[in-house]
């Protein structure tokens, strides 16, 4: 796995941070990640909202059962690990001042990477101009605190469905632990429909399901394949034939299997299947992973580079699908993933192509997640947009572009691979059934397109 960048590890010292302090550089914080057994957060929850906070009163005992010491006040000590404020009752822009009274106290009382998670309602679905208002507000109040957080503190929106507000627990869990460390300042989206049981271990998720990821020989893709084998899937990793000597390290390391296939080829979707079937059974989850760049400013890109692209990004994972989402493919409550990038929200200069095929893969999501078919069979789709991400590719680009693309976040730090494996592994996971159609930037609030 990749590790902290130099000057990352230069201001976590006592020097470093002195120095860095003086000359006003950035100081990020190394950020608290995913260490089985520890607790949910370092320090109290402190829960408040509007009104009957329905969300809450839901969420309240599966908070407690997940490890969180919840609160009314903000305590003198410890410093709070978290705050969950509960405007899912707001009827108008007014009411907004509740989240600011339990908001502007607590932000004084953060400890080191605490958690602000706001529950709202979809704006899309009020019923009222001011109640519209106020449900979008969230997400502006919310993008702002996340910019004025610090030492590693991230503020995430989730918006729940009427009367699913149970359903949130799942995501408001993983927004307070330390698997969201780089997703910041997001909206994530629950929907109704019946929850699925939590699992008997929280560390083992995904026992009992064939995860297939794409692209696992190295960089984020074995990061995947090394999560979702952590939280208990079998994996199925697979990459180019050029690949095959890492593509086995990474298989033998998850104690799954490997499968060499390019993802362009014209039945790739069908040998992944078979594999997946005659090796162990049957397939749950596929993390469409792999990806190429190939970088010119559109008016030196042939149609050669355009078409690379689009083919590796978006056409195999159409072609890949037909085959996956057939009735004899993914079983029902599957999950599909898939890596989109902030390129693909935001435009980025030189990568036309690459941020085509990205954006297309969004407009994957939103076509397969209102697929009736697909949600009849429980199959949820869902797709995670990084940013900059501390891998090959990254190290690739010159210094000055990559210290830029580095630092012009909310954290002042590049993600690392398990970063965005970690949000793969929170959708693949079997309780996520009501959670579709999300796209997630893991990006710590990168400026980019934001
Ligand atoms: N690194 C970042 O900062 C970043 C940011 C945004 C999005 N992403 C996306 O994340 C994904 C992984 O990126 P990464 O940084 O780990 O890249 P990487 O180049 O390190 O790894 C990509 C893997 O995909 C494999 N691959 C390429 N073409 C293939 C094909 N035709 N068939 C099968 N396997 C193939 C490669 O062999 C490689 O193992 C990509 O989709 C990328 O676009 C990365």
């Amino acid at each position: 796995m990749a590790h902290r960048d130099g000057y990352t590890a230069f201001v976590s010292s006592t020097a470093g941070r002195r120095i860095a302090g003086t000359l006003g550089l950035p100081q990020p914080v190394a950020l608290r990640r995913h260490v089985a057994g520890r607790p949910l957060l370092d320090g109290p929850l402190l829960v408040g909202g509007h009104g009957d906070t329905p969300a809450l009163a839901a969420l309240r005992d599966g908070l407690t059962a997940a490890g969180a010491a919840l609160v009314e006040d903000v305590p003198d000590e410890p410093r709070l690990g978290g705050v969950v404020v509960d405007l899912s009752a707001a009827e108008g822009p007014a009411d907004l001042e509740s989240l600011r009274a339990t908001l502007a106290p607590a932000l004084k009382r953060l400890g080191r990477c605490a958690r602000v998670v706001v529950i709202g309602r979809d704006p899309a679905l009020a019923t009222s101009a001011a109640q519209r208002a106020a449900r979008r507000a969230l997400e502006g109040i919310t993008r702002s605190v996340a910019k004025e957080l610090r030492a590693g503190a991230t503020a995430n929106v989730v918006l729940v469905a009427d009367g699913a507000e149970a359903n949130a627990l799942g995501t408001v869990t993983f927004l307070l632990s330390a698997r969201s460390a780089y997703v910041d300042g997001q909206v994530l989206r629950v929907g109704a429909g019946s929850a699925t049981a939590a699992p008997a271990d929280a560390e083992r998720a995904l026992e009992g399901t064939v995860a297939v990821v794409t692209g696992a020989a190295r960089g984020i893709g074995a990061d995947i394949a090394r999560t979702l084998g952590r939280d208990g899937a079998t994996v199925v990793c697979v990459d180019i034939p050029a690949a095959g000597a890492q593509l086995a390290a990474v298989a033998n390391e998850v104690g799954g299997t490997a499968l060499q296939v390019d993802v362009t080829a014209p039945d790739a979707g069908r040998r992944i299947l078979e594999h997946a079937t005659s090796r162990h059974g049957g397939l749950d989850v596929v993390v469409h992973n792999a990806g190429i760049t190939r970088d010119k400013l559109l008016a030196n890109t042939d149609a050669e580079r355009w078409a690379g692209v689009l083919e590796v990004n978006l056409l195999s994972i159409l072609r890949m699908n037909e085959a996956l989402l057939g009735s004899d493919g993914l079983r029902d409550g599957g999950r599909i993933v898939l890596v989109s990038s902030i390129a693909g929200i935001a435009g980025n200069r030189g990568q036309s192509n690459y941020a085509a095929s990205k954006a297309g893969v969004i407009g994957l999501v939103d076509a397969y997640a209102a697929d009736d078919d697909l949600r009849a069979r429980g199959i949820t789709v869902n797709a995670v947009a990084p940013g900059f991400i501390e891998t090959e590719m990254t190290a690739r680009i010159p210094l000055a572009t990559r210290e830029i693309g580095r630092r012009l976040n909310s954290l002042n730090q590049g993600g690392l691979p398990v970063d965005v494996a970690e949000t793969i592994a929170f959708f693949a996971a079997p309780q996520q059934a009501t959670a579709s159609g999300n796209v997630v930037r893991v990006c710590g609030q990168s400026l980019l397109g934001a």
